[in-house]
C-alpha cells in the first residue's frame, strides 16, 4: 500500500494519468519531463548509465515509436536509436514518409541496463511515469512498440512479439501496434530470413500508416545496408 501510495505521488508531482487533454505549450511540458528525467535516481540504472536517454522528436507526432532501452551507443550520446538498430529505424521512418525530427522516438526505460539486459520490473515501473507523461503531452495519433520488451511493458502483457506483432492494441485511447525490434532483423542469419522479416516488419508499418492516414500505400521494405 505504501509502495502503490508512492507510486501514486510520484504521478501526481509529474502530473502525469491522462488527466489534461489539451497541452498549450507541449515543448515547455515536454522540456519539463526532460528536465524531471536527467535528474532522476528512481532505480539502480542511474548509477551505471553514462547519459539519460529521454527521447527525441516531434511534440506533435503521427507516430510515437518505443523501445526498450538505450544500447552503448544511445548511452554515450544520450539519444535514442542513433547505432545500428537506429540506422536501420531511420529507414522504415524514412520509407514511411517521415523523419526523425516529424515521429518522436523513446524508450521504455530511460537508462541504459548494464550489458544490455532487459529492464527488470521495478526499473520498469520506476520509469513508467515518464513515458506516460510524455504520451499524454504528445497524444500521437498510433504507437509503434519495437519488440517484446516494448510491447509487454507497455500493454502490461507477456506476449509473444511472433504471434502478436501487426495486431492493433490499444493505451490510453491510442492504437498500438507491435512490431519487431530492428535489432532481430539484424540479427537474422541467412538473406532469406532478413528478407522476410523485413516484409513482416513492412506489412506492420503499412498498418501504421493505415490508421494515420486512411491508407497504406508503400510497397517495398526498407532496404538494410549492413545486412545486404
Ligand atoms: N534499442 C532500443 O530498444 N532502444 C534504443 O534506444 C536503442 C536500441
Amino acid at each position: 500500500m505504501e509502495e502503490l501510495n508512492e507510486i501514486l505521488k510520484f504521478y501526481r508531482e509529474i502530473g502525469a494519468g491522462f488527466i489534461e487533454r489539451e497541452h498549450k505549450n507541449p515543448l515547455a511540458d515536454l522540456d519539463e519531463v526532460t528536465r524531471v528525467i536527467k535528474n532522476c535516481t528512481r532505480c539502480q540504472l542511474h548509477k551505471t548509465k553514462k547519459n539519460y536517454v529521454p527521447g527525441e522528436g516531434s511534440t506533435s507526432p503521427d507516430i510515437m515509436f518505443i523501445g526498450e532501452g538505450p544500447g552503448e551507443t544511445e548511452d554515450n550520446f544520450g539519444r535514442p536509436f542513433i547505432g545500428k538498430a537506429g540506422q536501420l529505424l531511420d529507414k522504415v521512418i524514412a520509407r514511411m514518409g517521415y523523419t526523425r525530427e516529424t515521429v518522436f522516438i523513446g524508450n521504455i526505460v530511460k537508462c541504459r541496463p548494464p550489458n544490455n539486459r532487459d529492464p527488470l520490473k521495478d526499473e520498469v515501473d520506476a520509469c513508467m511515469p515518464f513515458l506516460i507523461r510524455q504520451l499524454e503531452i504528445l497524444r500521437p495519433k498510433v504507437i509503434v512498440c519495437l519488440g517484446k520488451v516494448a510491447m509487454n511493458n507497455l500493454l502490461d502483457v507477456d506476449y509473444s512479439i511472433m504471434e502478436q506483432r501487426g495486431k492493433q492494441f490499444e493505451f490510453h485511447g491510442i492504437p498500438v501496434i507491435p512490431t519487431y525490434h530492428p535489432a532481430y532483423i539484424l540479427r537474422q542469419q541467412s538473406p532469406d530470413a532478413v528478407s522476410k522479416a523485413k516484409w513482416d516488419m513492412w506489412r506492420d508499418m503499412e498498418k501504421v500508416l493505415a490508421i494515420v492516414h486512411g491508407a497504406g500505400t508503400i510497397d517495398a521494405p526498407p532496404s538494410n545496408g549492413a545486412a545486404e
